[in-house]
């Protein structure tokens, strides 16, 4: 349940995240009567800005959705929230900044009750040790029931450093304060993936190795790494996207399932499988990993830039906007089915989905040429956009012959539900209501690390000889076919929307 009085304070209020996503989902949450009549929305920023002007930043930022309309339509509902906000501008590695930013809370918080307060994290990972310890030396996490903080990835940048943010966070709060925030797992889609696996009886018995031949984790977008040059070098597709997003997918399609819904659960049985997986020793590095940097290319028709002339990228930057890896759960039910994950900047098209090779049917008694288009089951789980879920079975094409054709049956988002709440809207409800089942817990990230550091380490020792090499708007590097090819494998062409494709 949403407590009865809560606050909520963005560090980085005048940034990029606060502007695109969380004032925009705060708004659409109050729109929607999710959040309580005691609620403030506090900015901090260093950036100089009088609270009427922190409004007007506010207004613009649930303007530009195109989704709300602040200033027209919904001028009652932004009346009402706007009143709730307010702003703190402070430097937040000085601790002045939380002794006024504390007045503050208590001055604009209700009277009686005191409120559960939750902290957000938008800021640049240098500052999130120091707002923490600031936060704890103020008084601000004393409540360990009613006071959290929510952190953004890059949750260190390997195992050790990962380990080492943890000392700190976890020398000055409670585990139970930490939200460590993935926000693909605030998607519904990737939420569906728990409904469609465990509470439908016709899959379970199929999603394993006797049936399954191989699953393939495809993220791909066509955005290039536009104005985070400067973050992103440090970074890199397998830090930026594997580790985290791509990770948290691979352990809700391979998870076991759980005994309830709870957060530490839900979250046992996910780390479970990041400890199966195979540890990638440094010999295999380069046959089960592939890195690619894209060069100019055309995308839609439009010529864009290659990786190394975007801003704040070397010009012989090394950092990877593609990656591949070739992944096996050691564990009863996946022995044996590689696991095939995928992300990169600037591909032909954005997609994110998982899809599910079943093995092929153990004989094909039809006449001969009747199944030359035979393709085995496949079962595609499509997070964004066109949510929705395929599958591809074989099918009698009508007419006198005996001809097998794979056609297609597809659920559709759109057509089922309304649209969906963005997964900021509902990570910070979560946040708010205290449920951290969606959010990361340490050893989970540090199990993920530990699956990627062996690739990171290999590859930060030999620079890459050949980079760029795939030309922006195509689907990466030669070598990531070659990954699947040595297995006699193919990337399955990501399904088009629309019409439904026979194959
Ligand atoms: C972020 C990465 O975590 O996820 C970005 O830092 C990436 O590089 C983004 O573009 C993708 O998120 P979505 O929701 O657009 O798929």
């Amino acid at each position: 349940t949403v407590p009865s009085a809560v606050q909520l304070i963005l560090f980085g209020a005048a940034g990029d995240l606060a502007h695109r996503k969380l004032i925009p989902a705060l708004y659409d949450l109050h729109r929607e009567g999710h959040l309580p009549d005691e609620v403030d929305v506090v900015g901090v920023d260093l950036q100089e800005m009088d609270p009427a002007a922190f409004v007007e930043f506010s207004c613009d930022a649930a303007d530009s959705l195109g989704r709300f309309f602040p200033r027209d339509a919904d001028a009652d509902n932004w009346a009402a929230f706007s009143e709730r906000l307010s702003y703190v501008q402070g430097d937040a590695t000085e601790p002045e900044t939380y002794a006024r930013l504390g007045e503050h809370l208590e001055k604009v918080g209700p009277k009686g009750e005191r409120p559960h307060r939750v902290f957000y994290l938008s800021v640049a990972p240098f500052l999130v040790e120091s707002i923490v310890k600031n936060l704890a030396e103020a008084g601000l996490l004393d409540d360990v029931e009613r006071d959290r903080f929510v952190v953004e990835k890059p949750f260190g940048r390997d195992a050790e450093s990962a380990r080492q943010l943890d000392r700190v966070l976890l020398g000055t709060a409670d585990e139970g304060q930490v939200y460590r925030i993935d926000h693909y797992l605030g998607k519904e889609t990737v939420q569906n993936l728990l409904a469609f696996r465990f509470a439908n009886a016709l899959f379970e018995p199929v999603w394993d190795a006797r049936y399954v031949d191989h699953v393939q984790i495809t993220v791909s977008e066509t955005v290039g790494v536009e104005h985070r040059g400067g973050y992103y070098e440090g970074a890199g597709a397998m830090r930026d996207m594997v580790q985290n997003h791509l990770l948290q997918l691979l352990c809700l399609v391979a998870m076991e399932p759980p005994v309830a819904f709870k957060a530490d659960e839900v979250r046992n049985k996910k780390v479970d499988v990041l400890r199966a997986v195979r540890p990638v020793t440094r010999e295999r590095v380069h046959e089960v990993a592939v890195r690619g940097q894209y060069g100019e290319g055309f995308l839609r028709g439009e010529r864009v830039p290659g990786y190394r002339e975007e801003p704040k990228v070397a010009k012989r930057s090394a950092t990877e906007t593609y990656a591949a890896l070739k992944l096996e759960v050691d564990n009863w039910r996946w022995h044996g089915v590689p696991f095939y994950l995928r992300t990169g900047k600037r591909m032909p098209r954005r997609v994110s989905e998982i899809s599910v090779q079943f093995r092929p049917v153990p004989h094909r008694a039809f006449p001969s040429g009747a199944d030359e288009a035979f393709q085995p089951n496949r079962l595609v789980l499509r997070i964004q956009p066109d949510e929705g879920i395929v599958l591809r079975f074989q099918a009698k094409r009508p007419g006198p012959q005996m001809l097998l054709q794979p056609v297609a049956m597809r659920f559709d988002y759109d057509e089922a539900f309304d649209t969906p709440p963005d997964a900021y809207e509902t990570l910070l409800l979560d946040a708010i209501r205290g449920d951290a089942t969606l959010f990361m817990r340490a050893d989970q990230v540090e199990a993920a690390w530990q699956v990627v550091d062996p690739v990171l380490e290999a590859w930060a020792e030999s620079p890459p000889a050949e980079f760029p090499n795939y030309a922006a708007g195509t689907w990466g590097p030669a070598a990531a076919d070659r990954l699947l090819a040595r297995d006699g494998r193919s990337w399955s062409e990501p399904l088009p929307s629309d019409p439904i494709p026979p194959g």
